[in-house]
């Protein structure tokens, strides 16, 4: 299987933090963000990469990753996307050419983890795979896309940002899909904020009867805003301490 990751955007929810480089190469504690990931694919066995990157700083990822191989990755490329505020999902688009009709995890470059997803990743066989995490606090959840169950609990479909979320868990930023998937990016039209979503993409495979999901295990925060960041932070420095 092949890994996408996606590091583009304005991170305008981190201004001024942003203003000089991208919001993935930011610190958490000792490290650039994106090398989070990119531990959590190669971990998986999943050793090429494309990075899909956009925005006034594209260029500085390549002075960080250089050609990947301390970080364990055999193959590196990169991808720019045009409009960095067209949503993830279009930011997806471009991996069709690397993901030549296999398989692909794709992975937010701001969500940091320490599932081990390798067991998942070898079980694949089609479809989509969608990990959630459960999130308690009700402001958070709404930040989020969060899954809506029918009464036997099975997953009906994911809402963006719910007012009244449905449940308490939440689509992380890590998602395994088929070849299909660019087909149904294409059929997705752009939301109120303007961007294709991910989420609407994930509609399409649970619509189809084509999405299974899994509780992700450990620790898994996004960075999208000071708050998260900061606890991205904590966590990750006191993990260190504890070694
Ligand atoms: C995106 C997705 C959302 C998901 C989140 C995880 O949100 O749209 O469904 O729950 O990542 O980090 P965004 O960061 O674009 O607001």
């Amino acid at each position: 299987m092949k890994g996408v990751i996606l590091a583009g955007g304005l991170g305008t929810r981190l201004y001024p933090l942003t203003y000089t480089t991208n919001k993935h190469l930011l610190p958490i504690f000792d490290k650039p963000m994106i090398f989070y990931p990119i531990s959590t694919l190669v971990q998986a066995g999943i050793k090429e990469i494309l990075v899909i990157v956009s925005g006034p700083h594209a260029g500085h990822f390549i002075g960080v990753l250089k050609n990947g191989k301390e970080l364990g990755v055999e193959h590196l490329e990169f991808a720019y996307q045009e409009k960095p505020d067209g949503g993830i999902a279009d930011a997806l688009l471009l991996a069709e050419d690397f993901a030549d009709n296999s398989e692909i995890c794709v992975i937010l470059g701001d969500n940091t983890t320490d599932a081990k997803i390798k067991d998942s990743i070898d079980s694949f066989r089609d479809g989509s795979l969608l990990f959630f995490k459960k999130i308690e606090d009700p402001e958070s959840l709404r930040r989020f896309g969060v899954a809506v169950f029918d009464k036997d609990n099975k997953l009906i479909k994911i809402e963006e940002k719910p007012k009244n979320p449905q449940s308490q868990l939440v689509a992380t930023g890590l998602y395994v899909y088929d070849n299909k998937v660019f087909e149904y990016i294409r059929k997705c039209s752009p939301s109120w904020r303007k961007e294709i979503e991910i989420t609407d993409v994930n509609n399409h495979y649970i619509a189809k009867g084509k999405a299974n999901w899994i509780n992700l295990s450990g620790f898994w925060s996004d960075t999208g805003t000071f708050e998260t960041l900061f606890l991205a932070n904590s966590y990750w420095a006191k993990k260190h301490e504890n070694r």
